[in-house]
């Protein structure tokens, strides 16, 4: 246990001094509240000052500790800043770090821009890249805390008209994999959540084709086998457990199988689907 914290709770998620990063809105909200329900801290971070402002305030006003920067991801200096930062904000030092923010962006290759995949890959894949670079160092050496990195189905799932999502989805998994097999025996956790269809706002805050947005607002309610305040609770709860793994719906579970199974099949299978649904 490194210098400044006296007491170790029992779990990570419970009494945490947390960075939640996209916790103005959707599942990093959720894991906001989820947090402070269990009695921790929170530095509430969003590209959105306002929105991230607006649940610092609606904690503060439940008796818990809670503070907001506004703070793109995407950006290192403004990350190194964070990172410098959250201590203080915080009141002690950081033992949860959930990499959440993230942006939704659908079409199929060749269309979607190359502006469009800069962006996408910035904010999803080196916001997190950011986020472990400059947190794990801080946790490694308190020896104790958990880091969530919010991945998603899309990380092995590889649905058609969703390339750049895809890509970054992947890239954080294979980051956590690696920083699991890093972090092994230095007393922090770290668990990869990927969930399929959870409602929140990201369509609306993302960037599809036209004609693709009604058909991704309709799944987000459809094909939605849970909510984010569930996916918060069991996301913190396999962190205590200690499972890097987290694939919170039966649905994302049976792509997951499929896909080590037969490979090939689940390729087609997911073209074939796509086509029936979206079209
Ligand atoms: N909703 C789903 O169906 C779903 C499924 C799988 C994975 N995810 C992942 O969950 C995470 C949260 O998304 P959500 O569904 O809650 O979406 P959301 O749009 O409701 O919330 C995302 C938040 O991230 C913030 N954000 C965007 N760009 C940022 C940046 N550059 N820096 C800091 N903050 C930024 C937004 O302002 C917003 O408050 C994302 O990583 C997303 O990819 C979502």
């Amino acid at each position: 246990m490194g210098a400044g914290m006296k007491k170790k709770p029992l779990h990570p998620s419970t009494q945490a001094a947390a960075v939640i990063t996209g916790a103005g809105s959707g599942i990093g909200r959720s894991f906001a509240y989820e947090v402070a329900r269990r009695g921790g801290s929170v530095l509430c971070v969003d590209i959105n000052e306002e929105r991230a402002e607006q649940v610092a305030i609606s904690l503060r006003a439940l008796g818990t500790h809670a503070v907001a920067l506004g703070c793109d991801v995407g950006d290192e200096k403004q990350m190194a800043y964070l990172a410098e930062n959250a201590e203080p904000l915080l009141g002690r030092p950081v033992t949860l770090v959930i990499n959440n923010a993230g942006v939704g962006l659908g079409g199929p290759i060749g269309e979607v821009s190359l502006e469009d995949w800069h962006w996408c890959m910035n904010v999803n894949l080196w916001g997190v890249i950011h986020g472990c670079h400059y947190f794990a160092p801080q946790l490694r050496d308190l020896g104790y805390g958990g880091i969530i990195n919010v991945a998603s189905a899309a990380a092995f799932g590889s649905a058609p008209e969703m390339a750049a999502y895809n890509v970054t989805k992947a890239g954080v998994l294979a980051l956590s994999e690696t920083l699991s097999s890093e972090l092994t025996g230095t007393g922090v956790k770290i668990t990869a959540l990927c969930p399929t269809v959870v409602p929140t706002n990201i369509v609306e805050n993302g960037r599809l084709p036209e004609r693709r947005r009604d058909f991704a607002r309709s799944a987000m309610t459809r094909y939605a086998l849970t909510n984010a305040d569930q996916v918060a609770r069991q996301t913190l709860s396999a962190l205590d457990r200690g499972e890097l793994y987290m694939l919170p719906q039966i649905d994302g579970r049976l792509a997951w199988r499929l896909k080590r199974l037969t490979p090939r099949l689940y390729a087609r299978a997911i073209g074939e689907a796509y086509r029936m649904l979206a079209d």
